[in-house]
This record gives structure tokens, C-alpha cells and sequence, in this order.
């Protein structure tokens, strides 16, 4: 327990980033009062997101009507994580219903398909994109046979993309109650790439479960990689622990050995992009060799992630290769290297399940074999 820190039993709050204000208590209960909202929100018939990209430098909100453009975003980071992107998803099937001006159903649903088909591609690996695309296609299929009326189907995907987001804050706040527990004092927590807020909506995933144990009172610290090539750990997980006040340590990707041999870790947090069902996890590049690392080191490896992140159809899972660019330059500001040097980019990684400790999610604690405790859960 931190000094001058009481265990608080009920409805305490977390306020976090000056963005995001969420309180909770033994039940879970409804982000209450919204200081600033969610990194992607419905405004006045448009989505509207926290540019990723341009933190911690700015903290600037782009507004659109295109899907166009809302798909851009998704595929240059402007919106990013697998669960936001998700959120991003289903509010871009509610756009794509108000942007629709004439009266017939059925083209409507066409229109939605169209613009469903353009979100489908930005990006492949995290499954919530198309969790979330199925899930606006099934009620989208549901409006046009019961509901009769171009507007009813407008009114019906907005509420899905609220609820989706709704659930999605409700869920990251479980997952944190589950997993917090598994926080001790005097912990060192090693995190990869960003789990909070920003990417996931409500607390987040790992960074949820760190952020409800440091509620708690709990005394630990935590160390946060750069994240290469796009530094979402030294941008974005920084800006955010430091916002909460949870003492952060930022290092490059590659003192993680020596960190793990040096520098007291005994936990390792992080979240996932997709999960399939005997255990392997596709998270951020540079997530595979840490768990190899935590395992040199008998350092518990642990997941967080919500049950939209379990695939249960898949037996693989598409790696999204991205541009040299992001490789050859520093934010595509500074060239490091030699104009067109050949290069590798690919965004994600798969651990394999014998290097994962326990998958949080928000239904309980998944352990060893994953095929029965990830389907009991389903
Ligand atoms: O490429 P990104 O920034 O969208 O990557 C997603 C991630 O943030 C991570 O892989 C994360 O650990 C899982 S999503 C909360």
C-alpha cells in the first residue's frame, strides 16, 4: 500500500488525463460524468477522434463526415488500438446510415455495405474491426427487415455504435477488477506498446488492470518501451501514466533483456490486437521477443483484452505489413537511414500460448489450456 493511501472500498474515481473522468464502484456502473469523452465519439452527425498521431505534442480533435476520411484514420494511426478502432468502426456504419439522402431501404443498405467494405480494409490484424463490423451488420440486417423507415435504421445503428462503446468502457472496467489482483506491492511492470485510454476506450486494457490496482493503493512502478517504429509507448503510454501520476520509466525496445536482468521486473502487462483460441496472441511487433525474454527470466508474461479481441473462427492471423517509411525515418520526419534501403515492417507479432502466464479479460482470468478456459468464457 502506498503511503497516505487508504483502500477504497466504493465508488471511487479515476480521473484520468484531464480527458477522461470515470467512476465505479463494487457494481459495474456507467461512465457517469464524461469530462471530454471517449478518443472517438459521436458529435452532431459526425465522428469525431483524438489525432494519435500528433501526441504528446498536441491534443487535437479532427471531425468528419466522410468515411473516407475516418477509414484514413484508422489506417495512419490517427485512430488506433484494437478496441477504439473498433468503436471507430461501428460509428462509421452509423455514418454511413445518416450520410444516406434518399428514401429507399434497400439501396441504403447497399450504400451501408459499400462504405462497411472500405472500413473492412484499413487494417487486418486487430479482429474487433470486424467483431464490430459484423456486429452493425447483423442489426443493420435486423432494422431493414422490422423496422420500415430510413430513419428507424439511422436511429438503430447509432444506438448499436453507442452501445458498442458503452459496453466496451463497462468491460475494460471489469477486466481491471479481474486482473488487479494479480498487482502486488513492490511490483516492476514492464509494458509494450499502449493499452490505455487511447487505445482501448474507458481504462483500457493492461494499463486498466495497472490503473485499478494503483486505485487500490497498491506501490509499484512501471516501465514502458519506446515501441518502435511508431513509439506508441514512449508517446502515448508515458503521456497517459504520467496524466494518472503512476510512476513511469521509459526505455528503447532493446534494454528489455537487460532490464529484465537488471532492473527488478517482475510482471509483464500487455494487451492484444487478436486472440485465438488455444492461446496465441497477436500483439505489437516486439511483443514475441519479450515473452521469450519474461521466460529466460521466470517473469509471469500476462495478457489483457477484451472478449471481442477472441477469435473464434480463425487458425491463423493476418500480420499487417506497413510502409518502409515508418521504418527508415523517425516519424517521417528525420531520415535514420539510406533512401531505399529494402526493409521489414510488419506491425504485429504472435506469441505462442506456452509463453503466456494468463489471458484478463473481462469475463475472469483465462489460464493454461486456453482452448478450455477462453470457450468456457465464450
Ligand atoms: O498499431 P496499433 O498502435 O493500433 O497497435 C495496437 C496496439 O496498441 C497494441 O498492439 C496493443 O498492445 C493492443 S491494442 C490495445
Amino acid at each position: 500500500m502506498r503511503k497516505g493511501c487508504s483502500k477504497l472500498d466504493a465508488g471511487f474515481t479515476i480521473a484520468l488525463c484531464g480527458l477522461y473522468f470515470v467512476e465505479f464502484s463494487d457494481e459495474i456502473m456507467p461512465i457517469r460524468e464524461i469530462k471530454s469523452m471517449e478518443p472517438v465519439r459521436w458529435n452532431d452527425q459526425k465522428v469525431e477522434w483524438i489525432l494519435q498521431n500528433r501526441i504528446p505534442w498536441e491534443e487535437t480533435w479532427k471531425k468528419s463526415s466522410s468515411i473516407e476520411e475516418l477509414a484514413r484514420g484508422i489506417e495512419t494511426l490517427e485512430i488506433r488500438g484494437a478496441p477504439v478502432i473498433g468503436i471507430a468502426a461501428a460509428y462509421g456504419i452509423a455514418l454511413s446510415a445518416s450520410n444516406y439522402n434518399g428514401n429507399d431501404i434497400d439501396e441504403m443498405a447497399r450504400h451501408i455495405e459499400n462504405d462497411r467494405g472500405r472500413l473492412a480494409k484499413t487494417r487486418p490484424t486487430a479482429v474487433n474491426l470486424f467483431w464490430a463490423l459484423d456486429r452493425m451488420s447483423k442489426k443493420t440486417a435486423e432494422l431493414v427487415k422490422n423496422s420500415g423507415s430510413v430513419d428507424a435504421i439511422k436511429k438503430g445503428l447509432l444506438a448499436e455504435a453507442v452501445a458498442i462503446q458503452k459496453e466496451n468502457t463497462e468491460d475494460s472496467i471489469r477486466m481491471g477488477r479481474n486482473g488487479k489482483d494479480l498487482i502486488q506491492d513492490g511490483d516492476v511492470i514492464l509494458t509494450h506498446c499502449n493499452t490505455g485510454p487511447l487505445a482501448c476506450g474507458g481504462i483500457g486494457t493492461s494499463t486498466g488492470v495497472i490503473l485499478s490496482a494503483w486505485e487500490e493503493g497498491k506501490d509499484f512502478k512501471v516501465i514502458a518501451t519506446y515501441t518502435a517504429p511508431l513509439y506508441q509507448g514512449a508517446r502515448l503510454t508515458v503521456w497517459e501514466f504520467m496524466k494518472a501520476g503512476v510512476p513511469v520509466t521509459l526505455i528503447t525496445d532493446n534494454m528489455a533483456a537487460y532490464a529484465m536482468k537488471n532492473a527488478g521486473i517482475t510482471k509483464i502487462f500487455l494487451g492484444a490486437d487478436r486472440i485465438l483460441m488455444d492461446g496465441q496472441v497477436a500483439n505489437k511487433i516486439g511483443t514475441y521477443q519479450l515473452a521469450v525474454l519474461a521466460n529466460h527470466h521466470k517473469i509471469p508474461f500476462y495478457v489483457a483484452a477484451p472478449m471481442s479481441t477472441v477469435d473464434s473462427k480463425s487458425s491463423s492471423i493476418p500480420i499487417e505489413m506497413r510502409k518502409p517509411d515508418e521504418v527508415r525515418t523517425v516519424l517521417g520526419k528525420l531520415q535514420i537511414t539510406v533512401p531505399d534501403v529494402p526493409v521489414l515492417n510488419p506491425a504485429f507479432d504472435i506469441t505462442p500460448p506456452d509463453l503466456v502466464s494468463a489471458i484478463v479479460t473481462e469475463k475472469g482470468i483465462a489460464r493454461h489450456p486456453y482452448k478450455k478456459s477462453l470457450s468456457d468464457m465464450l
